[in-house]
């Protein structure tokens, strides 16, 4: 089938703003990386022009283009609500990285705009994306398990915990990490409903730090019987971690294994699996097939099967987290 690339501009050209330029202009045939914007003099630029891009310093040069199909958000969390919409108003697609907003009125704020303007809009949950998740839901979706009865979730990140704590924003472990694996669980209950959570978290690598939480257990019941654990640590010393488990009244099933390969070393210390020291390393293919369903999703005039209302689902139970440690109370997820 023959297709003409969705033509992306990519705003925020961090960390992760990076690696998904170089993932759309080099791994995915059904879009093309034209342009990358960023306020920092000269790293849009730096990034987009090895890539055959051109660099902006305005998000505003980015909805003004003519060549520009799509727009790929990427930069810092709080920017996101405003550059959704702004996307919007200008006759873009959007992909926004997650969360999609910093308040449930901000997210509907996103899902009002793209809706108005019919345009795609899809949520950065690359886990979703994972070809072992992505198999452990279609198995759970088969009924290959039962009835669902128990989930877990578990991010941990690696490393020894943030090196300056005053740095990270209030509430990150809920509403920027947590937040894929309430999605991931959302996802892997189908059809069920977050009703209500009790949240504990603690600062444990900077013990008695004023506003950091780096480590968190939150417990979520679903409307169909379900209960969940979501957990996540900012320090983990062996890797970038993430699984999942569900239960069912038929059998089990368990995805992520944070090894980067079946490879084990057998040796006079035992049996040896690498581990994935970072995001990009763990998830460059949920990444890649995350962009290659925007861009087919554009091309086939469908609606991205990660959408507005799945980032407000996953948001209202970071929210309801918040809500939790505040009260030390359970506390309901909005509805
Ligand atoms: N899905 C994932 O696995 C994943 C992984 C990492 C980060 N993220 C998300 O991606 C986003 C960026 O994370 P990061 O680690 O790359 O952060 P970062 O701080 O490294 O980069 C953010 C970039 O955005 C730019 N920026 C800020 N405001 C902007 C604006 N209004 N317009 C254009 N550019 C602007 C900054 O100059 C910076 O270059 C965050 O929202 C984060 O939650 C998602």
């Amino acid at each position: 089938m023959s297709f003409t690339p969705v033509r992306i501009g990519l705003i925020g050209a961090g960390r992760i703003g990076a690696s998904h330029a170089s993932v759309i202009a080099r791994r995915v045939p059904e879009a093309q990386l034209v342009a990358v914007a960023d306020p920092r003099p000269g790293v849009a630029a730096d990034l987009a022009e090895p890539l055959g891009a051109r660099g902006e310093t305005s998000p505003e040069a980015i909805f003004a283009a003519d060549d520009v199909d799509a727009v790929v958000i990427a930069a810092s969390s709080t920017a996101h609500a405003e550059l959704i919409v702004a996307a919007a108003d200008a006759g873009k697609h959007v992909f926004s990285e997650k969360p999609a907003g910093m308040s449930l009125a901000e997210i509907e704020q996103g899902i009002t705009a793209t809706a108005k303007a019919g345009v795609a809009f899809q949520v950065g949950f690359n886990r979703r994306f994972a070809a072992d998740f992505r198999a452990a839901h279609d198995a759970i979706a088969a009924g290959r398990i039962g009835t669902v009865r128990q989930l877990r979730s578990v991010t941990r990140d690696p490393g020894s915990g943030p090196a300056d704590p005053d740095v990270v924003p209030p509430w990150t472990i809920f509403t920027q990490t947590l937040i894929h694996d309430f999605d991931t669980l959302n996802w892997l209950n189908p059809g069920a409903r977050a009703v209500d959570v009790v949240a504990t978290a603690d600062s444990l690598t900077a013990p008695g730090h004023p506003t950091l939480l780096d480590h968190a257990n939150v417990v979520i019941r679903f409307d169909n019987g379900a209960i969940a654990t979501a957990e996540a640590s900012f320090a983990a010393a062996y890797g970038y971690d993430v699984r999942g488990e569900v239960l069912g009244s038929a059998g089990m099933v368990t995805a992520g294994e944070g090894a980067t390969s079946s490879m084990r070393l057998h040796d006079a210390s035992g049996r040896l699996a690498a581990t994935a020291h970072g995001d990009v390393e763990l998830m460059i293919d949920a990444y890649t097939a995350e962009f290659a369903e925007f861009a087919a999703a554009i091309l086939e005039g469908r609606t991205p099967s990660v959408t507005g209302d799945a980032a407000r689902a996953a948001f209202a139970i970071a929210q309801a987290c918040i809500e939790s440690y505040q009260s030390g109370t359970r506390a309901k997820v909005q509805g």
